[in-house]
């Protein structure tokens, strides 16, 4: 078995060879869900938790169909509404829900680390949705398949990562992944959206839009994430567009098949110019969220043969 994981809490932990076992099986999922009947039984009897201490539309939604279709019972839990209002620890909010027996926990938290300690608390499956700045471990596994199905291959590809960069946990995802997998990955963008360390992450950087373009296989435009700044960042939104944005002549730079990503959600004349965003010959954004579905069950379904593998190992060693 080539995916060996307990839980998914970054790309960091996985090995090349796990990141290939899931986008196989990711691409077995896309197939199911172009079916008029979509449902498999990867995780039938099994219960899905989903909590979301931030927003988030998308990245919800996608956990949940995914586990719907392969068969769990799936909950949201609407975080911010509820006992974390009330003063209640993350631990005791994990504690409560593990006595309820999930076998899958899907969890999005502001602070970069929380998941990780939740996952040190429960005994089932956890999944990392978005931790702070830290990971987003679905969110650069999709972007993967996306850039493997429209390339044809997942390496020596030229890979520009644009923006906000520092605020970024799908930056970070990525250029983990893209690493792994012996790409060339270029970060593009204002020298104040640029994380510290910047010279350990094995990635050429840019502060010019035409340059680090030039030539690249993909253009991963990334959003302004302006509720993670404190002010001061950039200059305005119309400048920031005006030397970062991407539109059609910055574009020219790229390779004549470069294909443009974005995770969602887009501010449009912001990062990226809608013309750009809409046009099908050049962006997989509607692609993404289809393989995100596809991805996520496959997660989900490697996750739950491991679990289900240890639980057995257990009660054997009980009997
Ligand atoms: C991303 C996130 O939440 O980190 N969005 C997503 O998962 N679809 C990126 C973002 O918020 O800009």
């Amino acid at each position: 078995m080539s995916f060996r994981q307990k839980h998914l809490l970054g790309i960091e932990p996985l090995h090349p060879t796990e990141i290939t076992a899931i986008l196989d099986l990711a691409d077995r999922y896309v197939e199911l869900n172009r079916q008029a009947n979509k449902h498999a039984d990867a995780l039938t009897g099994l219960t899905q938790i989903n909590m979301f201490f931030e927003n988030s539309t998308r990245t919800q939604a996608s956990f949940e169909l995914a586990g719907k279709r392969l068969g769990a019972d799936v909950m949201n839990m609407a975080m911010q509404a509820s006992s974390l209002k009330k003063g209640e620890t993350l631990i005791d909010t994990a504690l409560t829900l593990n006595a309820m027996h999930p076998d899958l926990l899907v969890v999005r938290h502001p602070h970069s680390g929380a998941v990780d300690l939740l996952a040190q608390k429960v005994n089932c499956a956890v999944l990392n949705a978005g931790d702070g700045r830290h990971e987003h471990p679905t969110q650069a596994l999709l972007d993967a398949l996306t850039i493997r199905r429209a390339k044809g291959r997942l390496h020596r590809l030229n890979i520009a990562i644009c923006g906000d960069i520092a605020h970024s946990r799908v930056a970070r995802s990525n250029i983990i992944l893209l690493g792994k997998m012996e790409n060339r990955v270029r970060l593009v963008g204002p020298p104040t959206l640029m994380p510290t360390g910047i010279a350990d992450f094995g990635v050429e950087v840019y502060d010019d839009m035409r340059e680090g373009l030039r030539d690249v296989d993909v253009v991963m435009m990334l959003r302004l994430q302006k509720e993670r700044m404190d002010g001061g960042f950039i200059p305005s939104e119309r400048e920031y567009f005006h030397r970062f944005g991407l539109d059609a002549e910055k574009l020219s730079f790229a390779k004549d098949d470069a294909i443009v990503m974005h995770p969602g959600p887009m501010n449009r004349g912001v990062e990226i110019d809608g013309t750009i965003a809409d046009d099908i010959n050049r962006s997989v954004i509607q692609e993404q969220v289809e393989m995100g579905v596809a991805v996520r069950m496959a997660a989900m379904d490697l996750l739950a043969r491991n679990l289900r593998a240890a639980r057995e190992a257990d009660q054997g060693v009980m009997a």
